[in-house]
């Protein structure tokens, strides 16, 4: 029996979907924990691009049940969009997919607080996908959870309530039309209708599967330095990416947790604004963006692309507690001469010993860098580790013995066959 978590140990975008759907052949039920319609997590499998956002890439495997815990916070037309694209892919899911009924919801104002809030001074790069208000509310004690859909009439005196304070904001600050309380029941209504065969009470199926010896992999969303606490506050996203975040977001104690496997990429990314030290400017950043096609799964918008950076792991190691990681994209780095990492940084002259999260230091440290070969060899092909170039096989042992972690499997191309496991 194992429950194993799942972490993006960077600023997300790691290629958690690929390593998910590569596991969840070992684990009977894959559970995601936090965020929303923010991620996107891309499977290809043969010829076809699964995009998936909020379900669990454990849903393309046969027999695995997928679990969306209340940590989630859950888009209506993103879930119903979902359902209806894995349906039209010949996927059933009936049976297979459980909703907690504590799960909050994204609410129309949401979004359009999202947009109001970017469009300002203080902008994030948020996706835009309503999650900072949606966490706002839950934590502010106002949020819509599934669980009220169950009633019209509280349903609808929650919303109402939730209106007469936003319409404010929305209407009497930025001038945007107003919205009204029964066109957003009427929806939410019909939203709950479909969904009403998938909502659990979940931590009591998750105990209860866990006692009948079944295997749990609880998968997050976005990344550790994305973290609410953790992160490079505030350009963070609003929930726990991180490993502590698992238990809560979907009811399992930290006690039956045998686990954390980390998830990091080859090279670092980040989308959206907020301090990133390894960051590669100018063509080598856009040489980087183009091999690797580091453009948003749920945006588009372009990544900025940088070295690899085992100060920052090491940081992401200890918080999240990660011993194994899977390494995504190796093949990436492929076309490079000389591939640098960063092995720490500098603060005026001074070497810091441990990472920083304020984001004003961040933004003034200097990374020093170690410059290894590169191999220059396409390595998509590859199938075992022995057979890797021997710069290949250095660069992996270097940075998993600056950053402290194991190496368990590596990915070397977007397919499921193009994976490596040691
Ligand atoms: P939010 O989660 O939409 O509020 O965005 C907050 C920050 O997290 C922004 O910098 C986003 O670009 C980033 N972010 C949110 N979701 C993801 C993700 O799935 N991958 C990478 N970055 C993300």
């Amino acid at each position: 029996m194992s429950v194993s978590v799942l972490v993006g140990s960077q600023w997300g975008d790691e290629g958690k979907g690929k390593i998910v759907d590569i596991l969840s052949d070992r684990y009977d039920i894959v559970a995601r924990y936090q965020g929303g319609a923010n991620a996107g997590h891309t499977i290809v499998i043969g010829d076809t691009e699964y995009i998936l956002h909020l379900i669990p890439s454990g849903i393309l495997r046969e027999g695995r049940e997928c679990v969306i815990g209340n940590g989630v916070v859950i888009d209506p037309n993103a879930l119903l969009d979902e359902i209806k694209f894995l349906e039209e892919h010949g996927i059933n899911i009936e049976g297979r997919l459980f909703i907690s009924q504590n799960a909050h919801l994204i609410m129309p104002y949401h979004k359009i607080l999202d947009s109001i809030r970017e469009s300002g001074d203080n902008k994030i790069g948020t996706t835009g996908r309503g999650i900072g208000p949606c966490y706002i509310d839950k934590y502010d004690r106002k949020g819509i959870r599934i669980v009220d859909l169950l009633n019209k009439k509280i349903l609808e005196e929650k919303i109402r309530a939730n209106l007469e304070e936003k319409n404010n904001i929305i209407k009497k600050l930025y001038d945007k039309e107003e919205l009204d309380v029964d066109a957003i029941v009427k929806e939410y209504l019909a939203f709950d209708e479909a969904i009403d065969q998938y909502i659990t009470d979940v931590p009591s199926y998750l105990d209860a599967a866990i006692r009948d010896g079944k295997s749990v992999l609880m998968e997050g969303a976005q990344g550790a330095l994305l973290d609410v606490d953790h992160g490079t506050y505030p350009y963070v996203t609003s929930s726990h990416p991180t490993s502590g975040g698992a238990c809560t977001g979907v009811g399992i104690p930290p006690t039956q947790v045998t686990s954390v496997i980390g998830i990091v990429k080859a090279y670092v990314t980040r989308v959206g604004l907020g301090p990133f030290p390894t960051e590669l400017h100018g063509e080598k950043g856009e040489q980087l963006r183009q091999w690797g096609h580091e453009f948003g799964a749920t945006t588009g918008r372009p990544r900025r692309c940088g070295w690899f950076d085992t100060f920052l792991l090491n940081y992401s190691r200890m918080i999240n507690g990660i011993s194994k990681v899977a390494i995504t994209k190796l093949d990436v780095l492929s076309n490079l001469d000389e591939i640098k990492v960063c092995i720490g940084y500098e603060l005026n002259g001074k070497r810091l010993h441990s990472f920083p999260t304020s984001v004003d230091i961040l933004d003034k440290v200097k990374p020093i860098y170690e410059t290894l070969p590169g191999w220059k060899t396409d390595i998509t092909e590859i199938r075992n580790y022995y057979d890797l170039p021997a710069e290949t096989k250095n660069y992996l042992g270097f940075i998993s013995e600056k950053s402290g972690f194991e190496i368990s499997i590596i990915s070397v191309g977007p397919k499921r066959s193009q994976t490596i496991e040691l």
